[in-house]
């Protein structure tokens, strides 16, 4: 049988378990989604999202487990998010997983969420060839990074201030469209037209990005125009966004050698994103791999993905690690 690894993650507001293979054959993906108990507030509350890890931890672990067809004997190890995050949540990923690895005798492997991330391009269909361009866009995060070979990336550029998807969120908020604001904005911005002219921040510039300039000016013209048109609104932001996104890559194409892009991260669950990237595919004749909708979200099979070049090439972490919600990627790796 292969080597397996049960991943955990719980870093926000996702209890997330899965069991991935040393070839990244993803054998159960459960994701227990906080989602509709943070929208009635309009964001994630920390406390309440830590209360729910402790009761699904264990279940969602057990699902995953009986899903994949695996008992605790069939396991080489267990990897952890831990960090960045919510100090809170992290904790709960963190205690299980340590609990689990002292009464299985399982070896435990603590993994930077981002790198997960990074790691989940080669869960899709289509797999990743090396040297790969990857563009991370999450709620939390915006950067672009050069990927020599799984767990091998050099950073060449991450956002100044917010988030794309942090933009997403806030401006769904203020758009009334509640939380998480990607999904529900981009099915209006289908519907609508990019009409509004909205500014594409540092597109012209480098490889770093920057979203808030573009955040107030969409919330200025709304607070201007209150008769404004959302899913013209929704479509004029959208597009902003997905222009400085393709055009980042296509910068770092033109800088240098890649045999592939990802995009990965929850904004690359957008159709609108995943549209613009067919057409860049076949512009730039460039291989682009995405994960699953399912595993571009935060789940575990991407954690599993990371710890598994972290394994092979360092064995194993000392049992004392503690949660790490700042945790930064290294500039290389
Ligand atoms: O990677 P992720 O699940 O969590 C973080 O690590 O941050 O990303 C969540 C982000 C949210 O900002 C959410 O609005 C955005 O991904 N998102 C989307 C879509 N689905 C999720 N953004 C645009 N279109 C979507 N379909
Ligand atoms: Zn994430």
């Amino acid at each position: 049988m292969a080597r397996l690894i049960l991943g955990v993650e719980t870093s926000c507001d996702d209890t997330a378990a899965a069991v991935v293979s040393e070839d990244l054959q993803v054998l159960s993906n459960v994701v227990s989604s906080q989602m509709d108990m943070h929208a009635r507030y309009g964001g994630v509350v920390p406390e309440m999202a830590s209360r729910v890890h402790v009761s699904e931890v264990i279940p969602v672990i057990d699902q995953a487990m009986t899903k994949a067809g695996v008992t605790a004997a069939d396991l080489t190890a267990i990897a952890v998010t831990r960090g960045p995050g919510l100090m809170g949540s992290l904790l709960v990923g963190i205690s299980a997983a340590k609990a689990l690895s002292l009464a299985w005798k399982k070896p435990i492997i603590a993994v930077n969420h981002l790198e997960g991330h990074l790691a989940s391009a080669a869960l899709g269909a289509d797999r990743p060839t090396y040297p790969c361009l990857v563009l991370l866009v999450s709620g939390g995060h915006t950067m672009l990074a050069s990927m020599a070979a799984p767990g091998r990336y050099t950073l060449l550029g991450s956002t100044r201030d917010d988030s794309a998807g942090e933009a997403y969120d806030k401006l769904a908020r203020l758009l009334g469209l509640g939380y998480p604001g990607g999904p529900a904005m981009d099915r209006l911005a289908k519907q609508g037209q990019d009409v509004l002219n909205f500014p594409r921040p540092m597109i012209h510039d480098g490889l770093e990005f920057s979203f808030s300039g573009l955040k107030t000016a969409v919330a200025n013209y709304v607070r201007r125009e209150p008769q404004y048109d959302i899913k013209n609104v929704a479509a004029s932001f959208a597009a902003a966004v997905m222009d400085v996104l393709v055009a980042k890559i296509e910068r770092a194409l033109e800088h240098g050698h890649f045999a592939s892009v990802a995009v990965v991260g929850g904004v690359a669950a957008s159709p609108v994103l995943r549209d613009r990237l067919a057409k860049l595919s076949e512009r730039r004749a460039v291989k682009v791999c995405l994960p699953p909708p399912s595993m571009a979200t935060d789940n575990a099979a991407m954690i599993a993905a990371a710890a598994w070049p972290q394994f092979i090439a360092h064995g194993a972490d000392a049992l004392d690690f503690g949660a790490d919600p700042q945790w930064k990627l290294p500039e290389a790796i």
